[in-house]
């Protein structure tokens, strides 16, 4: 008995064993590198991108913004190598996508990182400062391109590719797919209504997440997670004035706080962790829903207004603060992310590969295979409709414009006045459409793009599809049904594939609904530039890019986007010199500290300081709290930090008062310990540019 219980014994563990071994010959083995680095703008008095509200301008900041980098290399093929980048932007621009690879040019030559196998996506981030795009409609509300924010941008992606350079290793990656809990509500049900297909679906947005674990080749390292997940990044809303990542650059946070050893600062761990972006064209943080802000109740469905007017039907939720409602939807995301990535056990394996191509997106034939109509038909010139300016109920327009509907309001229609009367040939292409903004012509300058990029990678069994804009929930289902259909007609698809889409990649095209939610007409539908076809445009060349990815058939590079390089405009002003009242210093103390403070309690203290804009302390800190270890002063937490604020304030023309803020948090330990805080800035005026320091008396946390 006792020696058959044995033999039993023994043979499941070899089977185990055995099973394990076949598991481990099957892992994939790659070259694999992670790297972030810095990319936070001007701080102050610039506009931020998202929202299109121009007062809504830097003072100060919350937490960094980053690039996050990830190289996957074939190891048997040196050109088979993909990078994907996300970044804490409201979305990747043409003019940041090719300087970018023209300085990978530089730094490795032209062929390891190139226009074809470099993937760069926003986060969609609506805190951060904008003027980085070139295109006249995103940086009007910024009063013109920021070369300043441009520049930090261009160059963080470039350092954060070559740190993941230089951390390439042997390493081997592993899927794991789940389902986010209670993160994302549908901000257009009455456009998704409409679809032909929803019966297929149980909910009107997707709660899926794919979550990638890259680690060493023997498992005992890890080097970093990808995870992709789509819901607009606009937990803070167009009043907050703090520059922030939102609800992902919080995750990202987070998580990268988990894994690097304890006592690391933010962005300077190796560990690395991105919550990349997805579909989310209508796809909204705000779980307790637009809701009329005088009256509390429901707007009115079809057009999202109050008594007639967008501005007064807003989303909220579900904290009791935007601030607090970004901390619920970031951790979401990142507990799934950290549940799917302790769990992952299924190894990537295969061939690294890429297909990309530029299409001109105003002429294309839609074949009658890929359209709703069932006819063949084209794409039109360019226009966004009437609801555009009336914004979403997550930041609904400043002027009088409602979804769904043709009213018009002073500022959009003075814009429009400078652009081409729309044709009627444009009239009857974009139907039902209303055109507002005839942004086809290049007049003056370049409005939105027209040429743009489409891009895919293979890894293994993972496909990532970079699109230049905001797909929404059902277009991002089946532009995935679509590519999944190229690779079952090639006969490479298998019961492992999975596909998952890249948002607001490369460029940025405005949005993406399907034909049955763009007879809405509502915001997304507006902002879906060239035309009712446009989604069956990008599933006709992806069907086709797939295929060629799957044959391993070379695709024609297309046309080459207009480059807007030294096309800019600018109206915005430099930072003028820096003054302090007389008799004071820069760096000296308005308000100090208390000596003592509870947890729970927030410690404030201000200082003469300078425009935040003269330096933008690129991989350092505005900020620091210092805890005294050992005689030492050590720093413990910086302004990425989300307990602590860095505030801006101007007095008068030229004088900045500099406020630095901690909420301790309640868990914080007590004690005898001293802290203080510190501010760094630097100063530019007629006796020249100085770094200037600051620091609070000390004080100890007790209960
Ligand atoms: C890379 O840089 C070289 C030298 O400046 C240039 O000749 C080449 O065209 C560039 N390649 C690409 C792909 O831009
Ligand atoms: C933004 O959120 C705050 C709560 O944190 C709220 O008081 C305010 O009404 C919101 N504003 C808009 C325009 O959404
Ligand atoms: C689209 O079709 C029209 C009419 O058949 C043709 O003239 C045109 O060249 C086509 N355009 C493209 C980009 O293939
Ligand atoms: C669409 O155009 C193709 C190629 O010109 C043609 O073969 C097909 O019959 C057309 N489809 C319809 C529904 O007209
Ligand atoms: C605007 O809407 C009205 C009816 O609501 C319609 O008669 C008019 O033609 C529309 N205008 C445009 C430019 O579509
Ligand atoms: C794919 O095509 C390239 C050339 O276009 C070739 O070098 C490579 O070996 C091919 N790969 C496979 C797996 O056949
Ligand atoms: C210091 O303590 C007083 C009284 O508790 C409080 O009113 C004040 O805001 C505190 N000052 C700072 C800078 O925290
Ligand atoms: C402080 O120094 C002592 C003696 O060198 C050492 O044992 C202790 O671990 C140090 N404490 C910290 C928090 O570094």
């Amino acid at each position: 008995m006792k020696i058959r219980l044995y033999l039993l014994t023994y043979v499941l563990i070899q089977s185990l064993i055995s099973f394990i071994t076949a598991q481990q010959n099957d892992a994939g083995q790659f070259l694999i590198g992670a790297g972030i680095y810095d990319i936070t703008g001007q701080v102050a008095e610039i506009g931020f991108m998202g929202y299109a509200v121009p007062k809504q301008r830097g003072h100060g900041l919350l937490q960094r913004m980053r690039s996050r980098a990830f190289i996957i290399g074939d190891i048997n093929r040196e050109e088979n190598r993909v990078v994907y980048v996300s970044v804490d932007n409201g979305m990747a621009f043409q003019i940041v996508k090719t300087e970018v690879i023209d300085r990978l040019n530089k730094t490795f030559g032209s062929n390891l990182y190139t226009d074809k196998n470099v993937l760069i996506s926003g986060t969609h981030t609506h805190s951060t400062p904008g003027g980085t795009g070139a295109t006249a409609l995103v940086d009007i509300t910024t009063f013109g391109f920021v070369k300043e924010n441009w520049e930090a941008c261009v160059n963080g992606i470039v350092q954060s590719i070559i740190r993941a350079d230089k951390n390439l290793q042997l390493g081997r990656i592993k899927i794991n797919i789940g389902q986010v809990d209670n993160a994302n509500i549908n901000r257009s049900p009455a456009s998704y209504m409409n679809n032909v297909d929803r019966g297929e679906y149980t909910d009107n947005t997707d709660h899926e997440m794919t979550v990638l674990r890259f680690e060493s080749i023997d498992g005992k390292n890890e080097i970093g997670m990808i995870n992709f997940y789509p819901v607009h990044a606009v937990s803070l809303n167009n009043t907050n004035l703090l520059v922030a990542g939102d609800n992902k650059g919080y995750a990202s946070y987070l998580f990268e706080k988990l894994k690097n050893p304890s006592g690391t600062l933010p962005g300077q761990g190796s560990f690395v962790a991105a919550f990349g972006q997805s579909n989310e064209g209508d796809v909204s943080p705000n779980l307790m829903g637009p809701k009329c802000i005088d009256t509390g109740l429901p707007c009115e469905f079809y057009t999202s207004t109050c008594n007639g007017k967008s501005e007064k039907c807003i989303a909220f939720g579900p904290g009791k603060t935007m601030y607090e409602s970004n901390e619920i939807i970031g951790k979401r995301q990142f507990e799934t992310a950290k549940d799917l990535y302790d769990k992952a056990q299924l190894f990537i394996n295969g061939n690294v590969n890429f297909r990309h191509t530029y299409v001109d997106m105003q002429t294309i034939n839609v074949s009658s295979r890929f359209t709703s109509t069932g006819h063949n038909e084209t794409t039109c010139q360019a226009a966004l409709g009437y609801s555009f300016a009336a914004g979403t109920t997550d930041g609904p327009g400043d002027f009088d414009f409602t979804q769904s509907s043709n009213s018009t309001n002073p500022f959009w229609q003075f814009v429009s006045s400078f652009l081409a009367k729309p044709t009627e040939q444009q009239i009857q292409c974009q139907a039902p459409k209303p055109i507002l903004l005839d942004v086809g012509l290049i007049k003056p300058i370049e409005w939105v793009p027209f040429v743009l990029p489409h891009q895919i990678f293979q890894i293994g069994q993972l496909f990532i599809v970079g699109v230049p804009g905001e797909f929404t929930t059902m277009s991002g289902r089946r532009l995935k049904l679509t590519i999944k259909q190229a690779l079952q007609d090639a006969g490479t698809w298998t019961s492992d594939s999975h596909i998952v889409i890249a948002g607001l990649s490369n460029s940025y095209s405005h949005y993406i609904t399907t034909y049955e939610e763009y007879q809405q007409q509502r915001y997304e539908g507006a902002s879906t530039l060239y035309g009712p076809h446009t989604l069956a445009a990008y599933q006709q060349t992806f069907y086709d890019l797939s295929m060629k990815l799957a044959r391993n058939e070379t695709v024609p590079s297309g046309p080459t986007p207009f480059d807007m390089r030294g096309k800019t405009f600018s109206f915005v002003v430099p930072p003028i010199w820096d003054g302090v009242p007389i008799g004071k210093k820069f760096g000296e103390v308005i308000t100090d500290v208390n000596s003592s403070y509870k947890p729970g309690d927030t410690v404030r203290c201000s200082w003469w300081g300078a425009n935040p804009r003269n330096d933008l302390f690129t991989e350092k800190s505005f900020l620091y709290v210092d805890r005294l270890i050992n005689q030492t002063w050590v720093p413990i937490l910086t302004d990425d930090d989300l307990e602590t604020r860095f505030l801006w304030k101007r007095q008068f023309i030229d004088q900045s008062i500099i406020t630095v803020e901690w909420d301790i948090p309640t868990t914080q330990q007590t004690g005898q310990d001293l802290y203080r805080l510190r501010h760094s800035g630097v100063k530019n005026n007629i006796f020249g540019r100085q770094q200037y320091n600051a620091q609070s008396k000390s004080f100890t946390i007790n209960n």
